[in-house]
């Protein structure tokens, strides 16, 4: 990822399938590993049940998917949007019943899992999207399922990869998960070393987490005063609106009303929220 020189974040292109499909062609994949990252290898070691259901999304060529069935691993998923990549796993892994390529977006993937494993996918997308990955992992995860995995502790100069800190992360998965462990990473590869966060989380089962598609919000002041609306209203536990005020975060104890929430923030009528399932 280190060597990618692209000024996505800068000139504003899309990070969508012909993005990434054309980074795999290029051959301009800075991010790959070529073997399995150290710190998620450590981690794969400590699982005991084999059988239960692993998620890798933004797999790329997915060495931690081959760690993971040299290991006797049974009921494994990558999906990744770009299709170089997943041709490469689909011909490498031909009749091994043990894993499931998928070509597609990981935001319109269904299923439900116990463990996904995060490598350089949240870092891959812009962050305009961060609250969008923090209700599809919850949606994804069984009841009592984790996420875990890596996340840049740094910024950079030139995106993708977006960086983040501790403290952002520790406010975005806020209440919908429990914190097991957000830590310095010890064993890194030497580029990153220092520079990354090994996370352990685990879904909370008891809140409901949805995503919001929101209209008329323009500002930081408006982000400000329709969130303390929203996190004012009776039930809700946790607010967060995206970067580009386009979608909120919304975490209740019970499904909310659509009608209550427009009703909170309606005082200015440009304001309107409408439910992404
Ligand atoms: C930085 S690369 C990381 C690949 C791999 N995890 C690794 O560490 O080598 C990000 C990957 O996410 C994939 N990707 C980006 N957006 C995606 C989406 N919405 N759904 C599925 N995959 C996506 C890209 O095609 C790319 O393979």
């Amino acid at each position: 990822m280190e060597d990618v020189k692209c000024c996505v974040a800068s000139c504003e292109k899309s990070l969508d399938a012909a993005y990434w499909e054309a980074q795999y062609k290029a051959k301009a994949t800075g991010w790959d590993l070529g073997k399995v990252s150290p710190p998620i290898q450590t981690y794969m070691d400590t699982i005991e049940n084999k059988n239960i259901s692993i998620l890798i999304p933004g797999c790329g060529n997915s060495y931690e998917a081959e760690y993971l069935l040299e290991h006797g691993f049974t009921n494994i998923t990558v999906i990744d949007i770009a299709p170089t990549p997943v041709a490469v796993l689909k011909d490498k892994f031909k009749n091994n019943p043990n894993i499931q390529i998928i070509l597609g977006d990981f935001f319109e993937h269904q299923g439900k899992y116990d463990l996904i494993i995060e490598q350089t996918f949240f870092c891959a997308l812009p962050p305009t999207m961060r609250q969008k990955y923090v209700w599809k992992m919850h949606q994804l995860l069984a009841d009592e399922g984790k996420l875990a995995g890596l996340l840049f502790n740094r910024t950079f100069e030139v995106s993708p990869p977006f960086g983040g800190s501790k403290e952002e992360y520790e406010t975005l998965f806020a209440v919908a998960f429990d914190f097991l462990k957000m830590d310095l990473c010890p064993n890194s590869i030497a580029p990153r070393a220092n520079s990354e966060l090994f996370f352990e989380l685990k879904k909370n089962n008891k809140v409901k987490v949805n995503v919001y598609e929101l209209e008329g919000i323009t500002c930081n002041g408006s982000v400000q005063s329709v969130t303390k609306k929203l996190a004012g209203i009776d039930g809700i536990l946790n607010v967060s609106m995206s970067s580009n005020f386009a979608e909120v975060l919304i975490i209740s104890k019970n499904e909310m009303a659509i009608g209550e929430l427009q009703n909170a923030i309606s005082d200015d009528e440009k304001y309107k929220i409408e439910k992404i399932s």
